[in-house]
């Protein structure tokens, strides 16, 4: 499928998505995240395909949403479109591990959506920041809710109200990020990190990444618990079987995603 706004391509078991509206530095318009959605769900959907790294350029990953788009907009407009709804819930519903590989400006939704992915790998360029409110809104993508839940409550405040910006070091140091590689490098690292994950046991991982991600929507006897019910499932699968016996019998498995 050919998109207007984004380039897809498959390197081995993942697929790289390019946000590519290099003029505006990768503003996210809703046609954009629209395609960007899609893409996801198509490699949610195939076999082949085991993880998705999402990227910008060495620039921006995304320097929010497109603010020409917004500007006029009222409320009812904004309500009427629902865009939050029909790109961000989509983006949370992908089953397989989403990497961002952010370099440069990752600001207002640029953030959100990396954010909302469940990996960061950063170049040593990278920026992270909420401005909203420097355009008289604040962040309706998420931020609020996940970025307290990522580097805590102090850090979020200070993003949030007073446009704090962290680069790839401070990120790293906040647990926002997992790795900070040269510029050179990072979409590299990303492109290896999500084959290593593609490469494992298809439904194990799907529902290790659905486990971890209730840890930050429900109460912890609640998300033990629905921990304890994937993992019952498990033993239901062919790959939990061939697992431990090529464990035993001193083999690499071969996962068959039954
Ligand atoms: C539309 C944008 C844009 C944006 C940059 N551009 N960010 N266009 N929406 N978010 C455009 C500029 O208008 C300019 O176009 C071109 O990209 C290059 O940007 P410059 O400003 O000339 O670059 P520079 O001086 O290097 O400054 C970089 C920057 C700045 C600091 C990142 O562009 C900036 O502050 N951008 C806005 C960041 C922001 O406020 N983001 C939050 C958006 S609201 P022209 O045509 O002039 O060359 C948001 C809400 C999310 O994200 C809600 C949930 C979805």
């Amino acid at each position: 499928m050919t998109y207007q706004f984004i380039l897809s391509e498959k390197i081995k078991r993942v697929g790289l998505l390019r946000i590519n509206r290099p003029k505006v530095l990768n503003a996210l318009n809703g046609e954009l995240l629209a395609e960007l959605a899609q893409a996801l769900e198509e490699y949610d959907k195939a076999p082949e395909i085991g993880a998705m790294v999402i990227t910008g350029d060495d620039r921006a990953f995304a320097a929010g949403a497109d603010i020409k788009e917004m500007a006029e907009m009222s409320s009812v407009d904004m309500l009427l479109r629902d865009r939050i709804s029909s790109s961000w819930d989509r983006l949370r519903a992908i089953k397989k591990p989403l990497i961002a590989a952010v370099s440069g400006w990752c600001l207002g939704g640029g953030n959100e959506l990396a954010i909302a992915c469940d990996m960061i790998v950063a170049s040593q360029s990278a920026v992270f920041g909420q401005p909203e409110l420097n355009l008289g809104i604040f962040p309706g993508g998420g931020a609020t809710q996940r970025l307290p839940r990522t580097v805590g409550k102090a850090i979020s405040m200070e993003m949030v109200l007073n446009n704090r910006t962290l680069d790839a070091e401070e990120a790293l140091h906040y647990g926002l990020v997992n790795y900070v590689y040269p510029l050179d490098e990072y979409l590299e690292k990303a492109l290896t990190m999500a084959n290593e994950i593609a490469a494992r046991a298809p439904i194990a991982i799907q529902l290790a990444k659905q486990a971890v991600n209730r840890a930050f929507e429900t109460h912890l006897a609640e998300g033990v618990n629905d921990e304890r019910q994937a993992f019952y499932l498990l033993f239901s699968t062919v790959d939990q079987k061939e697992g431990m016996q090529a464990f035993i019998e001193k083999r690499t498995a071969e996962w068959k995603g039954r």
